[in-house]
């Protein structure tokens, strides 16, 4: 049986590119995508979540608008990075498609309550806001939660909204304190593995060569987020951050990491979202979250084209 899902996000050409591959996977069933604001406002992210269901003619799967503001701090956007829609690049037809009239993260509570305990994973792409907003809500989902597989914090790496933090956390370290200490069985991606999951010429160019729609949509995305992150980097590419999530789910063997305890800083100001991971177990903390320090890249990018290439 396929493996049941929600993917909350805040699209995002690199969410897009990971709902896609969820989407043409057959080992998933993608119950509901739930929007959150990050990268632009909300009522661009639900709008664009709709959008890349239409592009792979799927309006059945059911999209719903979450919290438009993080918990206890002021929206921080990243339109420098996404452009001002969040999914600049090729352009893509207004969606025709409704959106859901029940709010995320009441779905995301119905849904825990409704399935069979354990056997529902949260895939999160963007600020942690829909999710903790849940767990506070209802508690009682917290020990019925498969397991959460999240992109966002770094260790190694460092910040890449500030020199402390990456953006995901940073954009709601509260909702992120919540969720790693909420107990629930936590993967994380952080920038230590997608900044090895790089993207090329030849990587944008095999999307190109698969001859469907979705490739070109994907290889146009990837080179509109390039430019802005290869002069940020220096690197070659530009990090595919949030498919990540997505192929640790169908192909684990891809990722390498340990189970460690990682804290959330949410007082200063200087280290706000910092993630504090305590790679070498100094605190004697208790581990809360199995942290990915490794991709293999090739592998990571084949399994991403194959996917597309379904669409
Ligand atoms: C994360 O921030 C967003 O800009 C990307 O979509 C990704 O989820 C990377 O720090
Ligand atoms: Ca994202």
């Amino acid at each position: 049986m396929a493996q049941k899902i929600i993917i909350d996000t805040d699209p995002g050409q690199d969410d897009a590119v990971a709902i896609l591959v969820a989407l043409a996977s057959e080992e998933l069933d993608v119950i509901g995508i739930t929007a959150v604001a990050g990268n632009v406002p909300l009522s661009l992210t639900e709008v664009n979540a709709r959008k890349i269901c239409e592009l792979v003619k799927r309006p059945d799967i059911r999209v719903f608008a979450g919290c438009d503001r993080p918990m206890r701090r002021p929206l921080v956007t990243a339109e420098n990075v996404h452009g001002k829609t969040g999914l600049d690049g090729p352009r893509l037809p207004p969606p025709t498609m409704t959106l859901q009239s029940l709010h995320a993260v009441d779905f995301i509570v119905q849904s825990l309550l409704e399935h069979d305990a354990q056997s529902l994973t949260l895939c999160a792409l963007g600020p942690l806001t829909n999710i903790a907003q849940a767990m506070d809500q209802e508690p009682r989902i917290i020990p019925r939660i498969q397991q959460i597989i999240l992109m966002g914090g770094a260790n190694f790496e460092r910040g890449n909204v500030t020199p402390a933090a990456e953006f995901n956390i940073y954009v709601d370290p509260h909702a992120a304190d919540i969720v790693f200490s909420s107990g629930a069985s936590v993967t994380v991606m952080p920038l230590d593995v997608t900044h090895q999951a790089l993207t090329s010429p030849e990587r944008i160019q095999a999307f190109r060569t698969i001859g469907n729609r979705a490739g070109s949509v994907v290889a146009d995305w990837a080179s509109f987020f390039e430019r802005f992150d290869t002069a940020k980097y220096g690197m070659e590419g530009a990090p595919l951050h949030d498919p990540c999530v997505i192929a640790y789910l169908l192909e684990p063997s891809l990722f390498a990491g340990k189970q460690v305890n990682v804290e959330i800083e949410t007082e200063s100001n200087l280290t706000m979202g910092f993630t504090v991971v305590d790679w070498w177990n100094v605190t004697k903390r208790k581990a809360n979250a199995m942290f990915i320090n490794k991709v293999d890249a090739p592998r990571y990018f084949d399994l991403i084209t194959q996917h597309v290439a379904k669409l």
